[in-house]
């Protein structure tokens, strides 16, 4: 038995009902209310398929299917359920929906395996509220279970005061330790015109850009707007959109597909008659090799130094750090293989997006797969791929877990 499309359609469309934004795309954040119904949905799949649920002190879920070898490590499939604010309906929910497919094909085609197959959603890997990739970074130990308290949104939430407050058991462990995994394994939408613009169904990748995000801060004077001489002010958004207008051509002068984005912007007080005293903006460099994200964090921190000042103060927060990443060879060429077998044609590529699979591969082998996205969009409502699509995906990552799982 094959991945039902149906079931994947049906799936993809009930996920996406859990928004706070209806009409505009997917808005579901961590430990919010849309997070708590997409919680209990993806829960009562796992049981649907026969697995046992388990949840951790962050709130990623785990079904498991056990194996008949006791105490074995698990090949894990799945992805992430959290969202960007007015995002799409794809970018995570596609690849649990795919992870609840291959434990929904185990079921049906009666497959107890030799090692345990575990299907995850996780939780926050996009860092709309607290920090990207946090979820998998518990579950790795590439942050702390005793930093949890220190992860904060943008209003000085932290993630443990969030979880209480959404009644989540924040006590629960997160970290597991590596030898309890034998392997990982994501399916993703592209999110880029890559494999649309080939005709090619499926994309194999072997290595993930490294990124970072800053958070920065400028302080000036608040004041009248009309009464305050333009050479007596301290105006927070004149320094930081004169920082902000150098930065993109940093990325330029680097080159070598070095990319940055200004993604956030906060003005306070925000009211047009007041001279801003405080502006707040996010920084996301990434490139594929090290050196290049380094090389602009550098000039970055520079051009931001220079605007202090008697009247400005600026200071930068280094909220993500992650290296690019290659991911496992043999998985690759499992992945691959599974592709010829299912006559489904399919190409090697580097992803340009984070992707939970990314810290994984610190402590794991890792396979990571992509399914076309309709005019390359994704972040938006737009976004888009086809039920054809993702079953195929399925299927990949179903043929790809059962040798896995199998020695
Ligand atoms: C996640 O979508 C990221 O690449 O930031
Ligand atoms: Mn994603
Ligand atoms: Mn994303």
């Amino acid at each position: 038995m094959k991945a039902n499309n149906e079931r994947i359609q049906k799936s993809v469309e009930e996920l996406s009902e859990f928004t706070k934004t209806p009409g505009n795309g997917v808005t579901r954040l961590s430990y919010s209310k849309e997070d708590l119904k997409a919680r209990k949905y993806i829960k009562e799949k796992m049981k649907e398929y026969g697995l046992a649920v388990k949840e951790d002190g962050l709130g990623n879920m785990f079904g498991k299917l056990e194996g008949k070898m006791k105490d074995a490590p698990s090949v894990i499939v799945g992805s992430h359920f959290d969202s960007v604010p007015n995002g799409g309906a794809y970018d995570g929910a596609a690849g649990v929906i795919a992870g609840l497919e291959v434990a929904a094909l185990f079921q049906q085609n009666k497959l107890t395996p030799n090692y345990p197959l575990e299907v995850i959603a996780m939780i926050e890997e996009e860092g709309s509220r607290f920090r990207g990739l946090m979820g998998s970074s518990g579950i790795t130990g590439s942050i702390k279970e005793s930093d949890f308290k220190d992860v904060r949104d943008f209003d000085g939430v932290s993630a443990t005061e969030a979880m209480s407050n959404a009644g989540l058991d924040k006590s629960l462990p997160t970290y597991r330790d590596p030898q309890t995994i034998k392997a990982f394994l994501e399916m993703h939408i592209e999110q880029g015109p890559i494999l649309e613009e080939n005709d090619i169904p499926i994309g194999v990748v072997q290595s993930i850009v490294g990124l970072t995000q800053l958070n920065v801060t400028i302080t000036g004077r608040a004041g009248h707007a009309g009464t305050t001489p333009m050479d007596k002010r301290s105006d927070a958004v004149m320094a930081a959109t004169n920082i902000i207008s150098k930065l993109p051509q940093l990325a330029i002068n680097e080159g070598n597909n070095t990319v940055l984005t200004v993604g956030r912007l906060q003005v306070s007080p925000n009211a047009a008659n007041v001279i801003p005293d405080d502006v707040n903006f996010t920084i996301d460099i990434r490139s594929g090799k090290e050196e290049h994200i380094l090389n602009v964090l550098k000039n970055v921190r520079e051009i931001i130094r220079s605007y202090n000042s008697s009247g400005i103060k600026t200071s930068v927060e280094q909220r993500l750090y992650i290296k690019p990443k290659a991911l496992s060879e043999d998985i690759h060429s499992i992945l691959s293989g599974a592709c010829a077998n299912l006559n489904i044609s399919h190409c090697t590529m580097n992803s340009g997006a984070g992707h939970d699979a990314m810290v994984f591969s610190d402590v794991t082998d890792v396979g990571l797969i992509f399914v076309p996205s309709k005019n390359g969009l994704s972040h938006c409502p737009e976004e888009f791929t086809h039920e054809d699509d993702l079953a195929r995906g399925a299927n990949v990552l179903y043929e790809t877990a059962k040798k896995l799982t199998e020695g």
